[in-house]
């Protein structure tokens, strides 16, 4: 997907919430088998966090919105437009956005979600650029939010130990003096891969029975060996091309934020570009992989943390299943 832009849009300010419950590998070692050494040989992951059991998505995904409109210094009312990017909505319809509209108080905003998986944060922010540029509104909140704890199977040690809950958010508006802009997006999907990464029950196709409950169709199913093969080369190109359209070289970019999957993943990537560990924004360490937030959230400690800076350029891109994956350049 690409396209010619009416006008620049800028991101104007962004936010994250982290649920407060901290489960560490230690914790997964008294409940699947598994060590401490493993995962973090194998992922670089050491804790996530996980939601409450009263904490749904759109709960993680309020406040990570609030954090980033006050960051951007803008008011709820005045949003047009809200996108939440999730695999984990609240319940089938309303959408998880209009829990958020509903909580934030934004009468004005046309409220939707998208369904990416890891990658829809990014979808949700071409989505946004785009309602801007042509004019159809003036200022949006995109926002990444998952509570893959309430999709794991905790007794299946290839995911388990993968993932954690959590929300980022971004508020965009059209580009101004003094402001940072979106320099350029792309995004790809291939249906024919559904089947290396799914939840297969729980929708139209299996809808949940007391059978289907038995066998834990409504959990996440991964080839994790696929998955990671398929991470690795469609982010390189993906990353490429998101830098090729900004008219741009991988050496004007200051900061990397990839997908925060597997630190392995990453370090694969920083090797083919041939570039330094140091340019690349990691914390899934902390985190795991929190599905459509983790981007997110690595661009919000990234610019609050200074790591990017007014002016800089900064590559994101994202992979998850669908198999979906899409990248951005923006100018901070
Ligand atoms: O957002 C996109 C979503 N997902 C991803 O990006 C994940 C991509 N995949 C990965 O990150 C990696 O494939 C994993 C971390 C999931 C697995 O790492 P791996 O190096 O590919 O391991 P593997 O699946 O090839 O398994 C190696 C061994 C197996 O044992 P055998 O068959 O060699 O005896 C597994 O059973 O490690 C075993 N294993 C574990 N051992 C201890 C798998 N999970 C665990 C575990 N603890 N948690």
């Amino acid at each position: 997907m690409s396209a010619k832009l009416l006008r620049p849009v800028a991101i104007a300010g962004t936010g994250k919430y982290l649920p407060e419950k901290v489960l560490t590998n230690a914790d997964l070692q008294r409940m699947v088998e598994t060590t401490d050494e493993w995962i973090v040989e194998r992922t670089g992951i050491k804790e996530r966090r996980i939601a409450a059991p009263d904490e749904a998505t759109s709960d993680l995904a309020i406040k990570a919105g609030r954090d980033a409109l006050e960051n951007a210094g803008i008011k709820a009312e005045d949003l047009d437009l809200i996108i939440v990017a999730t695999v984990t909505p609240d319940m089938a319809f309303p959408a998880t956005a209009c829990f958020v509209q509903k909580a934030l108080g934004a009468p004005k905003a046309t409220c939707l979600d998208v369904s990416a998986a890891c990658s829809g944060f990014l979808y949700g922010l071409e989505l946004a650029r785009q309602s801007i540029a042509s004019g159809s509104a003036e200022k949006a909140l995109v926002i990444g939010a998952d509570k893959l704890s309430a999709i794991i199977d905790w007794t299946d040690r290839n995911t388990c130990i993968l993932f954690g809950d959590g929300a980022g958010a971004a508020v965009l508006t059209p580009a101004g003096e003094g402001t940072g802009e979106i320099l350029s997006a792309y995004s790809g999907s291939n249906g024919n891969l559904d089947e290396i990464l799914h939840v297969p029950g729980g929708g139209s196709r299996h809808p949940l029975t007391a059978e289907n409950i038995g066998s834990k169709a409504n959990t996440m199913k991964m080839s994790g060996r696929e998955v990671y093969r398929h991470a690795v080369q469609t982010m390189i190109s993906a990353a490429k091309e998101a830098i090729a359209r900004a008219g741009l070289t991988s050496d004007d970019i200051e900061c990397f934020i990839p997908h925060q999957a597997n630190l392995r993943i990453i370090e694969t990537i920083a090797d083919k570009l041939d570039l330094p560990m140091e340019r690349f924004f990691v914390n899934l360490e902390s985190y795991g992989n929190t599905s459509a937030a983790a981007v997110a959230i690595a661009l919000d400690e990234a610019q609050r943390s200074g790591r990017i800076k007014r002016g800089d350029h900064i590559l994101m891109v994202v992979f998850g299943g669908g198999l979906t994956w899409a990248s951005s350049v923006v100018r901070w």
